[in-house]
């Protein structure tokens, strides 16, 4: 396999491009060759069965996991490896460090820091790992906090926050690091249900911002309503992918089918 994007994406490089991407954990083969393609500023929606391997996919792609064949590449810019010569070499620690800003990820668990409060939250990492200054990042942390909803709670600790409030201080912390795509990983699944909208309207205006989205989610409607693409996985595998009207309102493979019939 080539390392090379080809020439058809001279014009308009998609901001992630998945190539057969393989990844197994011992002899459990869970990704079984992935193709994907997410343009940019486009909303790309991962449904699929518990264990069809949405969320291992999503971390191959900010590298949490490294792939074991295939190739992804984010912007271009190969996943992982460098080449060299005409030769692939796997990326330094330090190097995959550094690309990794480059993807912002939110999970289902919010993962903030107990011990810091939402301000501290939003300005460590772009203070300790982009190098800016105390002042910018609070600048910026304002403004974020502002467009999360979240303007007066910036020194509450997270536990003073509903689960809501506090998805929307991990997105916001996200987005302090200029990412060029989220990963969106079941980001409302640990909500109560009356809190699943807060969540969902902010994720629905990033979206209409222009940011480049892929979001595991079970959220059907906002699927339907929001997302450019929607990919079904089952079993490791991308076995149906269109439009939402398509893949969602006329399913073709009887995965998608059954897999629709019980959530919808
Ligand atoms: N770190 C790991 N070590 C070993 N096996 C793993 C690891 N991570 C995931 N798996 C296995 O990979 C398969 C796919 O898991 P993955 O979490 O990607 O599925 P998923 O589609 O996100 O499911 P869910 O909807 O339950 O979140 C499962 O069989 C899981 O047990
Ligand atoms: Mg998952």
């Amino acid at each position: 396999m080539t390392n090379e994007l080809s020439p058809q994406y001279a014009n308009e490089l998609p901001m992630v491009v998945a190539k057969n991407v393989h990844k197994s954990f011992g002899h459990n083969e869970v990704l079984k060759g992935i193709d994907m393609e997410v343009p940019r500023g486009s909303v790309v929606s991962l449904l699929g069965a518990s264990g069809s391997g949405k969320s291992t996919f999503l971390r191959c792609i900010n590298s949490l996991e490294k792939i074991d064949g295939g190739r992804i590449w984010i912007d271009g810019e190969l996943v992982g490896y460098k080449e060299k010569n005409g030769k692939l070499h796997d990326m330094t620690e330090a190097e995959i460090t550094k690309q990794r800003i480059r993807t912002g990820m939110v999970f289902q668990q919010f993962n903030l820091f107990a011990h810091m409060t939402v301000l501290e939250n939003i300005i460590e990492a772009p203070i300790n790992v982009l190098g800016r200054t105390r002042k910018e990042a609070i600048t910026r942390a304002r403004e974020l906090l502002e467009r999360v909803g979240l303007a007066s709670h910036h020194g509450h600790y997270p536990m003073q926050l509903s689960g809501g409030q506090q998805q929307r201080v991990a997105i916001a912390r996200a987005l302090a690091m200029d990412p060029e795509i989220m990963l969106f990983d079941e980001p409302t699944s640990a909500l109560d249900p009356e809190l699943v909208g807060e969540v969902l309207d902010v994720m629905r205006g990033l979206a209409d911002s222009g940011m480049t989205m892929i979001v595991v989610t079970h959220e059907i409607g906002f699927a339907r309503e929001v997302c450019d693409q929607v990919a079904f996985l089952h079993d490791g595998q991308v076995v149906e992918q269109g439009k939402p009207v398509d893949v969602i309102g006329n399913p073709q493979h009887e995965r998608t089918q059954s897999f629709l019939s019980k959530v919808l």
